[in-house]
């Protein structure tokens, strides 16, 4: 099992070992008595079998009561953690979720928005209220045992209490395409204190910061959305052409060949149809495959933008991915 990180964990690991042991139990006695009566009871030669009751009223009520009891018992505790589980308690910070293929957007109430992190506090419920873009997508914390769909059309909600400050995975637990399994994100659970500081500080990072460094806050947009299918090194490919190669072309106006015979110079409007709509162009090589970034923020595309022009300032680091400094180092560096 993974580490209980929320108020909800112990409860729902309960209810789990309780039934797997019961099951175990059973299980166990029920194959034993089989082997036992298999032998005991066998046929041999010149033994014939035995007269045998064909009705036990003490037995029968036995085997129906107990687990009668056992069900409505498994019952109580289930039915408890699920009201609790889908109760948030009033007054519980709330985060806005939203779903896209294959990214999350966590917005909190003072502005501050993330795509690949979830900061949350810790000892206090948090709701998240969800939606989608697109398909079905599931939130999925294990260390919290917290899942739930989130539906394209609709809102749902989640909450937890965090128990331990930390980092935990984030996962998509409904399949929604071809790159379903990279559709992560980190929780980071922070102090009280702590965390109205930090998240004051993104919020601060989004409005000021970004004015003055937009390539980087492009580039956490593609950590966050663009990575899964585009890489940044020249010539390696991924389910889309690489950025790198957009941005040779961006920089010195270059044609880009799609797959219907036309073509077009590379420049800021052609990235910008690209992120909405992606399927009227496909480049030579390439599928159909890009979801439309058309609700992406006007800024953020900008910032995309910026990073693809800006890419040869960028480092890589081992993996080949773009070294983006962390929002908190980007607010000391820039701070007041
Ligand atoms: Cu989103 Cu799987």
């Amino acid at each position: 099992m993974p580490e209980q990180a929320s108020t909800l964990a112990p409860e729902i690991d309960f209810v789990f070992n309780v039934i797997t042991w019961i099951s175990i139990f059973f299980f166990v006695l029920i194959v034993a008595l089989l082997v036992i009566f298999v032998l005991k009871y066998r046929r041999t030669n010149g033994r014939r079998p035995e007269e045998s009751p064909t009705h036990h009223t003490a037995l029968e009520l036995t085997w129906t009561i107990i687990p009668l009891i056992l069900v409505i018992v498994i019952f109580y505790y289930g039915m408890q953690g699920y009201i609790i589980a889908s109760t948030p308690p009033v007054g519980a910070y709330e985060v806005n979720v939203t779903a896209q293929k294959w990214s999350w957007r966590f917005e909190h109430r003072n502005g501050a928005r993330e795509t690949a992190e979830l900061v949350v506090p810790a000892n206090r419920p948090v709701r998240l209220i969800m939606t989608s873009q697109d398909v079905l997508h599931s939130l999925f914390i294990p260390a919290f045992r917290v899942k739930q769909d989130v539906v394209p059309g609709r809102f749902t909600q989640v909450w937890f209490t965090a128990t331990r400050p930390g980092e935990y995975d984030l996962f998509c637990a409904e399949y929604c395409g071809t790159e379903h399994s990279q559709m992560l994100a980190r929780v980071i659970v922070l102090e009280e204190g702590k965390f109205e500081e930090e998240i004051e500080r993104r919020a601060q990072w989004i409005d000021e910061v970004a004015e003055e460094q937009l390539y980087l806050a492009g580039g956490r947009i593609y950590l966050s959305t663009c990575m899964q299918c585009h890489t940044v090194q020249p010539g390696i490919r991924l389910q889309g052409p690489s950025l790198w190669d957009t941005h040779e072309l961006l920089v010195q106006g270059g044609q880009r060949q799609f797959a219907d015979g036309n073509s077009r110079v590379v420049d800021e409007n052609y990235i910008l149809d690209s992120l909405n709509v992606p399927g009227r162009e496909i480049v030579v090589g390439y599928g159909n495959v890009m979801p439309p970034h058309d609700r992406l923020s006007t800024r953020s595309k900008i910032a995309l933008i910026e990073f693809i022009r800006r890419l040869d300032e960028i480092e890589l680091d081992a993996r080949g991915r773009p070294s983006i400094p962390d929002v908190g180092e980007l607010v000391e560096e820039e701070g007041p």
